[in-house]
């Protein structure tokens, strides 16, 4: 295919990588990025233009990162280019009232009904990390119940996996997590009702939310069955606990509605972040008025930011989204992914090779082959981390840069027309067959 510049060398980004190292943890700002799961250089990047990347050593790739869920549109749409121009050309920040956090809030509000109020934040960490304040302050309790596989950013009380027993205690995920706050903490796996009702049996009274990514795309695709997602909602009534819906991933981007809008779910606080903004460092988290009026200035739960609602950040999040719905991109993407995913599904079958691939509207996930679906962590074949480590690398060699870890999910954009996937598929097959 076009993208196919082997001989390219990686010289630049060596270098550039070992100055990193002096300089950051790991060369790096987010540990992915530091190719640890699939081993080698990382690539640097000095440039991102619709579909594509390009390398510091002059080579290009077709791009599914995608900054890790974004770039709905692609790289630098040249409408939203325009918004942000326009933006820099008028304001970077205030740090006081301004219309253009209103505009976004109010789109918002119009389409999402469960969405009665919002707070925008800088990054999704902090919107779960604030809704969680919100749901201990409104129930006067301390514990939380998450899934095991779901990741809500780095915020001390949700990095915690399953303790030994099914519904135990959580212990910590990383060092420097207290375990006094890793015990506030129950982790259930994923599409277990037993285990999830074991736990309510045990901690009900004591939750003051359940956390759930209701399109699980943190630890693979684990797509949950509609049944299970009702559950944990009725559960986290039947409790008095406070259902918190992290859409951070799939917020704006399986559809205008995010999997709320699909599964028909109805949360009381929600937590958006990554299309929301664009590209740019916007999250928010909304949900429930009586909820939202607890936070200051109108109640006694802190939170604040120097930076929150930044201008810049909310033209691209609304010229994003506007141009979404005009474009009714979330159809045309779910189509192409359909499509996409068809070809190397039939290509993975044809060969009889040992890979699979899942996708709910615009996020796939290349795995490998169990047959069936895969809905908890425990199901992900042994192997699957260095099978795809040697299927990343032979793509990387040749244009395509998949998510440098196979447990990281790729995007779909609207920049990704159906030529490109088609030729993407036919490569990955090809490496897939090695
Ligand atoms: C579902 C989910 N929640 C929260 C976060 C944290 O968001 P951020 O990286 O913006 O802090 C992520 C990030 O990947 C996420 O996927």
């Amino acid at each position: 295919m076009k993208e196919v510049q082997k001989e390219v060398s990686m010289e630049h980004s060596q270098k550039l990588f070992e100055r990193s190292l002096k300089v950051a943890p790991g060369g790096v700002h987010s540990p992915v990025r530091a190719f640890k799961s699939v081993g080698g250089t990382p690539v640097f990047f000095k440039e991102a233009q619709g579909a594509h990347l390009t390398s510091v050593d002059g080579k290009r790739y077709v791009d599914f990162c995608m900054s890790f869920g974004p770039m709905l549109l692609g790289h630098r749409d040249p409408v939203v280019q325009q918004a942000v121009h326009s933006m820099i050309d008028t304001a970077w920040s205030f740090g006081a009232c301004e219309p253009y956090s209103l505009e976004l809030a109010e789109w918002i509000q119009a389409r999402l009904p469960w969405v009665e109020k919002l707070r925008f934040v800088a990054s999704g960490t902090e919107a779960v990390m604030s809704a969680l304040r919100v749901a201990r302050a409104a129930t006067g309790r301390e514990k939380v119940l998450k899934f095991d596989g779901c990741y809500h950013g780095h915020l001390d009380s949700l990095l915690v996996k399953s303790g030994s027993g099914l519904a135990g205690e959580g212990s910590s995920d990383s060092a420097g997590v207290p375990e006094s706050v890793a015990r506030t903490t129950i982790v259930v796996p994923l599409n277990d009702l037993e285990a999830f009702e074991a736990a309510l049996k045990k901690h009900g009274p004591e939750l003051a939310a359940i956390a759930i990514e209701p399109l699980p795309a943190n630890y693979g695709l684990l797509e949950q069955s509609p049944e299970f997602l009702k559950a944990v909602q009725e559960g986290a009534k039947r409790v008095g606990a406070i259902f918190l819906l992290d859409e951070v991933i799939s917020g704006f981007r399986v559809g205008l509605t995010g999997m709320a809008g699909r599964m028909g779910l109805k949360p009381d606080l929600v937590c958006f972040g990554k299309v929301l903004g664009g590209g740019f460092n916007v999250a928010c988290y909304g949900g429930r008025r009586d909820l939202l009026d607890l936070v200051a200035p109108n109640g006694k739960v802190y939170q604040a930011g120097t930076l929150s609602a930044n201008p810049v950040g909310m033209r691209a999040g609304l010229t994003t989204l506007q141009r979404a719905e005009s474009l009714q991109a979330w159809e045309v993407l779910e189509g192409r992914t359909r499509q996409f995913c068809r070809e190397l599904t039939e290509g993975f079958d044809r060969a009889g090779l040992p890979w699979q691939v899942d996708s709910v509207a615009s996020i796939f996930w290349i795995r490998s082959r169990t047959g069936g679906p895969i809905r908890s962590i425990a199901e992900i074949p042994e192997g699957h981390k260095e099978r795809y480590a040697k299927l990343f690398h032979w793509l990387l060699d040749r244009g395509i840069y998949l998510p440098p870890s196979g447990y990281e999910v790729g995007f779909v954009s609207m920049a990704h027309t159906p030529e490109i996937l088609s030729q993407v598929a036919a490569t990955v097959i090809e490496g897939a067959s090695r």
